[in-house]
């Protein structure tokens, strides 16, 4: 059977906008409550290493404002961590950083960091917070999600947004056979990165899949149609694909 899919909204970029002139605006929390209100089923921010985005002060916000479930990405750090255990968002989904990137370039190594996150996930699921890792659709990864504990994994769609014709096709099988096997092993899955109107179907479609995470498409999108048209446009979009 297929479920209900979720909309996460990810407002970091209304804060890359703020930031580029350090004004007071325009607000990511405003927008997050505006996304609730249009339809977003739940919030996104990425706290960075090097706050280039969104700030603590952001964060402590969100975490105090949003009538909807908040789901910080952090990197596997003892300095995310400590600020995740404050805040006890929702979720923490874990992902891979480099200072250099402009976005999040590729899946965590969760098999490759398996020493180093084990005790991170553990801390952070005895707090009560869903933790989610942000992979590649690779078995070998979904396998470590596995041994680690993880509830919940997320589907890193960027070579599939990124990619077209034959090569994009087989790129959605990976993400279907990875969303297949992770759920038949009781993880949960999520998908995101790079997704717009013209892709997120055949994403969306994917039956195993939960939950969408979007936000630079939307955010760019809200310039030209309003953050609210643009959440509820992307909400439908998702519901025609779910059929
Ligand atoms: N999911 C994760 C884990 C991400 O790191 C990002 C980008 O911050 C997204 C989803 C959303 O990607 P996009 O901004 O391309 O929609």
């Amino acid at each position: 059977m297929t479920g209900f899919l979720r909309l996460g909204v990810n407002i970091d970029h209304v804060a890359t906008v703020r930031n580029a002139r350090g004004a007071g605006y325009p607000d990511p929390v405003r927008a997050a409550l505006l996304a609730a209100e249009a339809g977003a089923d739940g919030i996104t921010a990425h706290l960075r290493e090097d706050r280039r985005h969104i700030t603590d002060d952001d964060i402590a916000r969100l975490a105090a404002e949003l009538t909807i479930p908040l789901n910080l990405e952090m990197a596997a750090t003892d300095e995310m961590l400590a600020i995740a255990l404050r805040h006890r968002p929702h979720a923490a989904c874990i992902v891979p950083e480099k200072r250099e990137e402009v976005t999040t370039e590729g899946g965590l190594d969760a098999a490759g960091q398996f020493a180093r996150l084990e005790p991170l996930v553990g801390q952070l699921r005895d707090a009560g917070i869903r933790v989610s890792l942000f992979i590649e659709p690779d078995a070998r990864q979904i396998d470590a999600a596995i041994r680690l504990g993880a509830p919940v994994v997320e589907l890193h769609t960027g070579r599939y947004a990124e990619l077209d014709g034959e090569a994009r096709t087989e790129e959605l099988r990976r993400l279907s056979d990875a969303a297949a096997l992770a759920a038949k092993n009781g993880i949960e899955v999520h998908a995101g990165h790079g997704l717009t109107f013209d892709n997120v179907g055949p994403i969306a479609a994917i039956p195993q899949v939960r939950e969408l995470n979007i936000g630079h498409f939307l955010i760019g999108e809200a310039l030209f149609v309003g953050l609210d048209d643009a959440v509820r446009r992307m909400r439908d979009a998702m519901d025609v694909a779910r059929g």
